[in-house]
């Protein structure tokens, strides 16, 4: 029984050491992995382990007659409870969930603590002493309960209900800084060299010349220009896939966009921020085109820091286009718009 105690013991040593350790910050929450798949059955070991080492550790103090008081004993194993949940368990758990742990395990430590007439009394003892204010400290925190408290909640509450006529602050930055590069599928992008594929004059080489001068007249009702149609079933080269572009656009992107390329899509005005108006001389106008690929391939979820808070809805088109598919839909929305893209100056 003592050998048992003893293992007991320093099983819940070492274990309040690790933790310690964690809550302190000083050894990463994952250093001993919780193994995905297995968690509940490891935390549940491991808290079995816990329990075995608090009673080899209170078996000891009590028979050294440093024994831990029944209330003190209560309130350490639920603080213990609350930490072990907070730091040890990896990914963290919201705080609204362990909020519901902590009560309930606030209730099986009272239900452990009242299990028998005695310890009850002895729990409620120092509870009691306080209330009573018998002694010169236990006036002294019985005057910090009853008036201290009272006061510093109201304080919190009231703080916490005064309505504010601040703004709240998003700086959103709608065009952040874009990365170096960029991988999608599996190929990576350098933003200041990589060209679109399909920008190409007659030839097939990459000409943004005369892909520009194929372009929309960015008049008012955007008027094709002469002998520049896409939907021209002979259309071949740079039109061509402006037109496989279009069909892309309608296909995936005019729901939030707009058939005008305006943002007004059906869906547009369900988000905040609403979708960009690619007619507005601020979008794709002032950007490059490869910038504009980083963003489609990697959508709202993709942007950087500066983008918070990052409450885009645009999807991350890598995930259902081609990188054709992507170059071909940007093609696309500056030919519509009559717009030519920022080159590197
Ligand atoms: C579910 C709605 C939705 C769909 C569908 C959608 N977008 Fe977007 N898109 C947005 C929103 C919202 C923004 C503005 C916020 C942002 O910059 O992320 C945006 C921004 C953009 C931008 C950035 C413009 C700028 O000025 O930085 C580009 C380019 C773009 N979308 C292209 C596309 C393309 C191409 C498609 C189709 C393949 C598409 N979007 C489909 C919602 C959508």
């Amino acid at each position: 029984m003592k050998a048992l105690m003893a293992i007991g013991a320093v099983v819940g040593v070492i274990g309040l050491f690790l933790l310690t350790g964690m809550v302190l910050g000083i050894i990463p929450s994952n250093t001993v992995r919780l193994v995905e798949g297995y968690m509940p059955m490891q935390m549940l070991f491991e808290l079995a382990l816990f329990v075995a080492g608090f009673a080899g550790l209170s078996y000891f103090l009590n028979s050294m007659g440093m024994a831990i008081p029944r209330f003190w004993q209560g309130i350490l194993f639920w603080a213990f409870i609350l930490l072990y949940l907070k730091y040890r368990v990896y990914p963290p758990i919201p705080f609204s969930v362990r909020a519901m742990y902590g009560t309930v395990s606030l209730i099986a430590v009272f239900m452990w603590m009242s299990s028998n007439e005695e310890d009850w009394k002895k729990f409620k003892q120092p509870i009691l002493n306080v209330l009573d204010a018998q002694s010169g400290f236990n006036k002294v925190l019985r005057y910090v309960y009853l008036v201290l408290l009272p006061i510093l909640i109201g304080g919190f509450s009231y703080m916490s209900m005064k309505p504010t006529t601040e703004e709240p602050i998003e700086l959103r930055t709608v065009h952040p800084a874009p990365p170096a590069s960029t991988k999608v599928h599996g190929k990576s992008y350098v933003l200041q060299t990589a060209q679109n594929p399909y920008r190409v004059n007659l030839e097939g080489k990459y000409d943004q010349e005369f892909t520009n001068s194929l372009i929309v007249e960015q008049s008012m009702g955007r008027l094709m220009k002469p002998n520049a149609n896409p939907w021209d079933p002979k259309a071949e080269g740079y039109l061509k896939y402006v037109r496989e572009g279009g069909e892309i656009f309608f296909q995936n992107c005019h729901f939030c966009h707009g058939d005008n390329l305006n943002g007004r899509g059906i869906h547009a005005f369900a988000f905040n921020p609403i979708p960009a108006n690619f007619t507005d001389p601020g979008t794709i106008a002032q950007l490059q085109e490869t910038f504009i690929f980083w963003r489609v391939s990697k959508g709202g979820i993709g942007l950087p820091n500066e983008g918070f808070p990052w409450a885009s809805v645009m999807p991350p088109w890598e995930q259902h286009l081609t990188t054709d598919e992507i170059w071909k839909v940007i093609l696309f929305e500056y030919w519509h718009t009559g717009y030519y893209p920022r080159t590197w100056d």
